[in-house]
């Protein structure tokens, strides 16, 4: 452990009780919620059902059928129109629901519910006209611009399951994704500036055309006002069809448990997982989320700051937001562009009330020093959110201290792609928090950690984390994967127990503290990532033999992807070889992936079964002189080897 990390433990034994002020205002303040939602977990879900709109309601509130899992059965509904046209029944037209700042500082665009209903109408209709029909997903490989969030809105109201590709993807992670769903419509934008850097998005999308059957149009934003290459009769342009399109387009009445969305994730394995989300049970959680732990009220402006192409951008950047009536802020540039308070900037001009980030942004703030926050007013803050990985104490101590003044409350809140919304966290009006823990399991969430063997750790300890009841907004099962879906999570602890892949701590007063994955996928900056994708990635190199990734533990980010690889032949071991080949991985994967450093090896450390131990992998890249036991390895003195090979080009 190191030192920083050392320290940090410390903070963590510090306590912060919600301010008197927040808990007396907070939307959620009696811990009474919690028994009652014990009690009966069902009426206490179907309470908050009832906050949407439903065309007709349900007969059922659960039907549960391990690892098969229905909510609100038999309800019809509609996501778009409880975001969009039942908040302008409830008086908020002229209220704002987007307020957009692009790359550039003051290049902003605001959207009423009012506007954004319109426009969602038109491209629903943009849809239909292309024959998309209920059930047929559509693939979104848009960059953090308004049109992402209406293209998703449109294709909630027709009843479309959109699957929203992450724009920094390669063409090839959108082409594997796009072909696994089998989209008609590819929705992409000509250029995308971030940073002040442009990408040419269109060309990215352009290669991955090449090799996807199923999609017959693809529309196409221009976001900059320049040309992109357009296939005749396949590509139209946003604007264009748009400028055509009827703005009347009731929403379709969905069952609660039609298709919302499909966004893949990584998983153990090198094939990106499909994890389906429905209708009723999905936006119920997300709802009262939104409202019970970010505590978002009317007159809020609440900033998420998670890109679209990711799970929280689905769930609190877009549809918890607009469930709820609330004005959400969506940025398109980076932290340090222009300047390096750009954030802050923002924050002071829109007047931001609660911002909902992730550690890996308040680690590279806390290093780069307070000067940039202090040129700003952040006084309008009242509340902070963490996600997407472990925040370490002393990063919870500095956000508190440094961007929320020492007044906001934080809600560390732990969750999945594969879960929908928050399941473990803070409620700010009540809990009271310790820096580094998630704390509880939120009203109506039932966790537990098991050991190995499958038993309850009753009490303070530490083992594998579970949910033992279902929740409303799980993940209904891998897209055409059924069996993968119970195999990945319904299989370790049999099919009642949902089984998290990650590990949990407990202290003795039943504090959870997550502490990281305990399969083969790593978290860099908040992003999952599998090990077996960058590896199956370096072995399309014609170089590269086999390889081994590992995550090694960062400061900044987490984790980073470390790679180990065994050359062809004789390939000779030079420094631009191994350039060559994190590159090819960027390439392959997106730059995210890019592996921090390749070594060359001779050989893995691998046990009789020739399984890679891939813990050894991480001692040595760690640079750790105990690597537990090895007497498993099939030839033990590898590691010596390793250790010399990693020093001398390390
Ligand atoms: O390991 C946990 C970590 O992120 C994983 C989920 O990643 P993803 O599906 O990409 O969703 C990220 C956004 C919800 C989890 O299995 N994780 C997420 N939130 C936390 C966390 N680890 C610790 N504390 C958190 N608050």
């Amino acid at each position: 452990m190191s030192e920083s990390q050392q320290d940090g433990q410390d903070l963590g034994n510090r306590r912060y009780e919600p301010p008197e002020e927040f808990a007396k205002n907070a939307n959620v303040n009696d811990p009474s919620v919690y028994d009652k939602a014990n009690q009966d977990y069902e009426a206490f879900w179907a309470e908050r059902a009832r906050e949407l709109h439903w065309f007709k309601e349900w007969d059922q509130t659960l039907k549960w059928d391990p690892p098969n899992v229905e909510w609100f059965v038999g309800g019809k509904t509609n996501v778009s129109y409880n975001c969009l046209d039942y908040q302008v029944e409830q008086g908020k037209g002229d209220k704002t629901a987007l307020l957009w700042e692009g790359d550039e500082p003051g290049d902003t665009r605001t959207f009423t519910y009012s506007e954004l209903l319109t426009e969602v109408q038109k491209f629903a209709n943009v849809l239909k006209g292309l024959g998309v029909r209920k059930g047929d997903p559509v693939s979104i490989y848009l960059p953090m611009i308004p049109e992402v969030a209406i293209a998703m809105l449109a294709c909630a109201r027709i009843g479309a399951p959109h699957s929203v590709v992450f724009s920094a993807f390669s063409p090839g992670s959108l082409r594997d994704r796009v072909n696994d769903c089998e989209a008609k419509v590819l929705v992409t934008a000509n250029q995308a500036p971030r940073g002040g850097r442009v990408s040419k998005l269109k060309e990215n999308a352009d290669k991955a055309l090449k090799d996807t059957p199923s999609v017959e149009n693809v529309i196409v934003v221009r976001r900059l006002d320049e040309d992109a290459p357009m296939t005749e009769g396949r590509d139209r342009w946003w604007d264009d069809v748009m400028g055509e399109a009827d703005a009347g387009c009731p929403a379709e009445e969905v069952d609660s448990e039609d298709i919302l969305y499909i966004l893949y994730s990584s998983g153990s394995t090198g094939k990106p997982k499909g994890i389906v989300h429905t209708t009723g049970g999905y936006l119920t959680h997300v709802k009262a989320t939104t409202k019970w732990v970010l505590d978002l009220k009317d007159d809020d402006v609440y900033w998420c700051t998670a890109d679209v192409g990711w799970v929280t951008g689905h769930s609190y950047l877009v549809y918890g937001p607009l469930a709820n009536g609330g004005t959400t802020v969506m940025f398109e540039g980076v932290p340090s562009y222009p300047e390096n308070d750009r954030w802050w900037d923002i924050i002071e001009r829109h007047k931001v009330n609660i911002l909902y980030t992730a550690p890996t942004a308040i680690r590279a703030f806390m290093k780069s020093g307070t000067e940039a926050l202090e040129k700003h007013d952040l006084s309008s803050l009242r509340l902070l959110g963490s996600v997407g990985e472990p925040i370490n104490p002393r990063a919870w101590v500095w956000y508190h201290e440094n961007v929320g003044g020492g007044r906001c409350p934080i809600v560390d809140t732990w969750w999945q792609t594969e879960t929908g919304a928050i399941l473990i966290s803070p409620l700010p009006g009540i809990t009271t928090t310790k820096p580094g823990s998630a704390t509880f399991p939120l009203p109506g969430i039932f966790a537990a950690i098991y050991d190995e063997e499958g038993n309850e750790v009753e009490g303070e300890g530490q083992g594998n984390l579970v949910i033992t009841r279902p929740w409303p907004g799980m993940l209904r099962t891998l897209y055409k994967d059924p069996e993968r879906y119970e195999q990945t999570y319904f299989s370790r602890y049999g099919k009642e127990v949902y089984f998290v892949g990650d590990g949990a701590r407990r202290d003795a007063e039943g504090y959870y503290t997550i502490t990281g994955r305990v399969d083969d996928v790593m978290n860099v900056s908040g992003h999952r990532l599998s090990t077996m994708e960058i590896e199956s990635a370096l072995v399309s190199h014609p170089a590269v033999a086999e390889a081994a990734v590992i995550g090694r533990h960062d400061e900044d980010k987490g984790q980073v992807p470390f790679a180990y690889v065994i050359l062809e032949g004789n390939r000779e071991k030079t420094d631009d070889l191994m350039k060559e080949l994190r590159n090819h991985v960027g390439e392959k994967i997106g730059p995210i992936a890019k592996p921090q450093q390749v070594i060359a090896v001779d050989e893995l450390p691998k046990t009789r079964s020739g399984k890679i131990m891939r813990r050894v992998l991480r001692g040595i890249a760690e640079g750790k002189e105990d690597l537990g036991d090895t007497s498993t390895l099939a030839d033990p003195s590898v590691v010596d080897t390793l250790q010399e090979q990693a020093a001398a080009q390390g």
